[in-house]
């Protein structure tokens, strides 16, 4: 297949409760629309089934507002990517199923991404003034669904030095934050009261594991003990110290993240350092991030906050990074809801 200077690359991702569609080209974002799922809050956590409806509901038209945005016609599309998985086989059907028949109707290649990858990747996002890692480089990933410390020596070579070995670190917020009364996803509300809270005013017990691996079910269970002991006591505790609690669920969860990174640069010798996923929008992550710069001589890079959380410009990225190196799929490609890194 000839290779077009001007590359367009729509980007479809749905492998979670997120319905999104960006068009980049030559790696630059022209459009980057993601649809939320409301529904999900009434349950206080993501329900498969109803976010594979509300994909089907929501996919056409998050589709069409991404190419008016970008102001072309799908016919001026260069190749299609999507995301095959991780994520819930549901979701990630919806927009798989869309991606083969647009890119069948249009005869253009397709191209499976990893969305793991993906989220790293948005690093190479072409952006004015911002910065991209050169390889090899040390990427924290940090989603609802994913904890994993990560070397990257090429756009297509990544391999995982360690991750959680139960819940990510998502979970971690976003269970704290229910035990807490908070609505779904918890994670930016811990964030917002925590910045008002004092880090070291409630003591939470780190887990032990050996190596590069996280654990944080342990974290949660003792989150959720503490609670409930202190209700008991006083039934308007959470109320009276909202603000201190979430501040040492946070701080301790950065500590925690933030000692295993440490013995990542330390036990690699990579000193450029990158964040991504949706927990990487977390202040007190990015804040600790840029301490580290300042007092470890780390070279860090924090991605923009419309690509930390679920979105399709950084499926799209990959997309255009396998484009030029002809990495397409056939039509027989599968969503696999465990997709390794
Ligand atoms: O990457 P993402 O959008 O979806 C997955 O692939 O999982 O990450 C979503 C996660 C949720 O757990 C959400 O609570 C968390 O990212 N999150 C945050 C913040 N913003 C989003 N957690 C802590 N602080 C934030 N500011
Ligand atoms: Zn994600």
């Amino acid at each position: 297949m000839q290779q077009k200077k001007s590359i367009y690359i729509l980007g479809i991702e749905s492998s979670c409760d997120d319905t999104s569609a960006a068009v980049l080209h030559n790696g630059k974002v022209l459009s980057n629309v993601v649809a939320n799922q409301e529904i999900h809050t009434l349950y206080g956590g993501v329900v498969p089934e109803l976010a594979s409806r509300a994909h089907q509901q929501h996919i056409v038209v998050v589709i069409q507002q991404a190419l008016a945005k970008a102001n072309i016609d799908k016919k001026d599309l260069t190749a299609i990517a999507f995301t095959q998985g991780p994520g819930l086989m549901g979701s990630l059907l919806v927009g798989m199923s869309f991606a083969k028949s647009l890119a069948l109707a249009l005869n253009i290649p397709l191209i499976a991404v990893n969305h793991m990858q993906a989220h790293i990747l948005a690093h190479f996002i072409e952006e004015n003034g911002s910065k991209k890692p050169p390889y090899p480089f040390l990427c924290l990933t940090i989603s609802g669904g994913h904890t994993q410390l990560v070397k990257i020596s090429n756009a297509f070579t990544f391999e995982v030095l360690g991750e959680t070995l139960d819940d990510a670190v998502g979970e971690a917020f976003d269970k704290s934050a229910k035990v807490l009364g908070l609505t779904y996803p918890g994670g930016p509300l811990i964030d917002k009261y925590a910045q008002l809270g004092n880090p070291k005013a409630f003591a939470f017990s780190k887990p032990k594991i050996k190596d590069l691996d996280f654990s944080f079910s342990g974290l949660k269970t003792g989150i959720l003990r503490f609670i409930q002991k202190n209700v008991q006591k006083n039934p308007n505790f959470i109320e009276e110290n909202l603000e201190d609690i979430c501040a040492s669920i946070q701080n301790t969860i950065v500590e925690i993240l933030f000692d295993k990174l440490e013995k990542a640069v330390k036990q690699t010798g990579i000193t450029h350092v990158a964040i991504a996923g949706g927990v990487s929008a977390n202040s007190s992550i990015r804040k600790q991030l840029l301490i580290e710069e300042k007092n470890k001589g780390w070279i860090t890079y924090i991605p923009k906050f419309e690509y930390t959380t679920d979105n399709a410009a950084m499926i799209a990225i990959v997309g255009h990074l396998k484009y030029l190196d002809q990495q397409f799929s056939s039509q027989n490609i599968s969503a696999n809801a465990r997709l390794k890194l």
